[in-house]
């Protein structure tokens, strides 16, 4: 054997593999199920998805909302009411399932708490905060009543000002900053705010002492901007991720977590 073979085969055996990627369930098993269901929640924890990933709103009797869009026109039977000016009671008698497929029909708005009590041991919940800090003293209560805690629940949020409400009144809690990124070819809103730098969101995350970013997975982001999320002491995810070259890009960038719409699917294409 040359010296240059035998110095690659104790490479390879040095090598010390990365830890697998997490995978994130997007609104549940949101491709095969309606989206922020406890069917699509289920789905997804007999796909082994490590963590779902559901949103809320506050409702107003002040009582948590699980959805995702503002209004329930898309996934919520059609009415074209914001989730905001209905209480919790209302919005559980919507139709979360119909729109998917008929055999979803009556698949009910699920409550915060239901979603908590179905996490599996060793699994977690990131509960994507959709408005601001005003929500956070009844997470807090909600969190306390199902056995939500710092083993089973992140909160991510675009909401900067909801993340740093949840490190003063939750300060167990993981905290992820989500932050968008145009798309190279995306047309541009006049009114859009240009994405922040790399330095401005590490020192922003650090300055609220969040636990790490949650990106698009538009981010240009190169091994150099991974490296300094890294030694800034920061987890790196990325979202919302349905294409196999695209979660094999991020996964060796060496993010932390990938979530997916379909997440038994994508953790099938990423096996080695
Ligand atoms: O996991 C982050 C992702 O859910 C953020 O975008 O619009 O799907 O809530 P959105
Ligand atoms: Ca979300």
């Amino acid at each position: 054997m040359s010296l240059r073979s035998l110095a690659l085969l104790l490479l390879s055996i040095v090598t010390i593999p990365l830890p697998a990627v997490e995978i994130v369930a997007h609104r549940g098993a949101s491709y095969d199920a309606p989206e922020n269901t406890m069917a699509a929640t289920r789905l997804a924890w007999q796909q082994q998805a490590d963590a779902v990933e559901t949103d809320i709103y506050l409702g107003k009797d002040g009582k948590i909302i699980v959805f995702h869009d503002k209004t329930a026109k898309r996934t919520g039977g059609g009415r074209d009411v914001p989730i905001a000016d209905l209480t919790q009671a209302e919005a559980r008698t919507l139709d979360a399932g119909s729109w998917k497929a008929p055999q979803f029909k009556g698949e009910k708005v699920p409550l915060l708490e239901e979603q908590i009590q179905s996490i599996p041991a060793g699994k977690r919940l990131l509960v994507e905060i959709k408005v601001g800090p005003e929500i956070v003293p009844e997470l807090k209560r909600v969190l306390a009543a199902a056995g939500g805690t710092a083993r089973n629940i992140t909160v991510i949020s675009f909401n900067y000002d909801s993340l740093v409400a949840v490190r003063q009144q939750l300060p167990e809690l993981k905290t992820l900053w989500l932050v968008s990124h145009p798309a190279p070819n995306a047309k541009k809103a006049p009114t859009a705010k240009p994405p922040p730098s790399v330095a401005e969101m590490i020192r922003a995350a650090k300055a609220a002492k969040l636990t790490g970013l949650d990106l698009q997975y538009t981010w240009p982001l190169t091994a150099a901007d991974v490296k300094a999320i890294r030694d800034a002491g920061l987890e790196l995810h990325v979202w919302t991720v349905n294409d196999v070259a695209v979660a094999k890009h991020w996964r060796d960038l060496g993010v932390a977590s990938i979530t997916t719409d379909r997440p038994g699917w994508l953790r099938e294409q990423l096996r080695p």
